[in-house]
């Protein structure tokens, strides 16, 4: 571990694939002065249908990597699955080095749902794990959350199947809606994965008006800037040479097919100039 970080080293950022894209457009949003590493772990992907010691696995060697490698200043673990599984880990084996992890906004959608009724879309090994537990078990007890493992989901947003995406959002919110809940209804969904949040468009058509769609990468952001603050790390303002665009300053790698990722940059991060995805060997 680098025993002196640099305000101007880049943030780390990982996923098992494009669904951090979600976190990482909110972190540009709150911190454009910042430089950015993400990876996308494609390759050994998807996370939330295997067993946690292999997520805890891919999660270190991709911090350590990111480290070492690009001595980045802080971590953003930018998926559900690999925060339950590695982010204690993490901490204990880098003190002192910022890091952030997401998690399902139960409780925002605690204080904002007026029926009661909560609908939590994830992974099955993140609603598996003990960290979702702990937080399950610290909300308001006049709140019902139901609880629903969207196995295939993230593969399907990973390869833009879109057919697959489809049936499975549809099979999944009607299995929720079938749970009776006293006659209430589900007014507010979480997406606990940050895949999800790539197709709030199709999800929102699926549940219809009236409800609620929640997801984290906003908050994840804005907790980013704070630890960045807190720890004196916060980027300064960027100067700009002549002719020098903006956001240059995006590094983006996949250990799976980059050309998916590409894809999912030029749709995510559209507006922004950067380098395309390039393909990164993390046995
Ligand atoms: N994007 C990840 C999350 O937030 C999981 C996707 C996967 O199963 O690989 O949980």
């Amino acid at each position: 571990m680098p025993s002196k970080r640099a305000a101007s080293g880049p943030i780390g950022v990982f996923d098992s694939g494009i669904g951090g894209l979600s976190v990482l457009a909110a972190l540009r949003r709150e911190l454009p002065q910042e430089k950015f590493v993400y990876i996308g772990d494609a390759g050994h992907a998807p996370y939330g249908e295997r067993d946690t010691s292999h997520v805890l696995k891919r999660s270190q060697l991709l911090a350590d990597y990111l480290i070492t490698r690009h001595q980045t200043k802080a971590l953003v673990l930018a998926c559900n699955t690999a925060t339950a599984a590695a982010v204690a880990d993490l901490r204990e084996r880098y003190p002192g080095l910022p890091i952030v992890g997401i998690e399902p906004a139960l409780k925002p959608a605690a204080a904002l749902t007026a029926s009661g009724v909560v609908a939590v879309m994830a992974t099955r090994s993140t609603l598996a794990s003990d960290k979702f537990e702990t937080l399950l078990g610290t909300q308001k007890t006049s709140v019902r959350f139901l609880l629903q493992a969207c196995d295939g989901l993230a593969a399907a947003i990973e390869q833009a199947d879109h057919q697959a995406i489809a049936s499975l959002c549809q099979r999944y919110a009607q299995a929720l809606r079938h749970n009776p809940v006293d006659g209430a209804h589900i007014d507010t969904v979480v997406l606990g994965c940050t895949h999800y949040a790539l197709i709030t468009d199709i999800l929102s058509k699926v549940w219809g008006p009236g409800v609620r769609l929640l997801e984290a990468g906003q908050p994840v952001a804005r907790r980013t800037r704070q630890v960045l603050e807190e720890a004196g790390l916060l980027q300064a303002a960027q100067t700009l040479s002549q002719g020098e665009a903006p956001y240059s300053t995006l590094v983006c790698m996949s250990t799976g097919d980059p050309g998916l990722l590409n894809h999912a940059l030029a749709d995510w991060l559209a507006q922004e100039t950067q380098r395309p995805a390039s393909a990164l060997s993390l046995p």
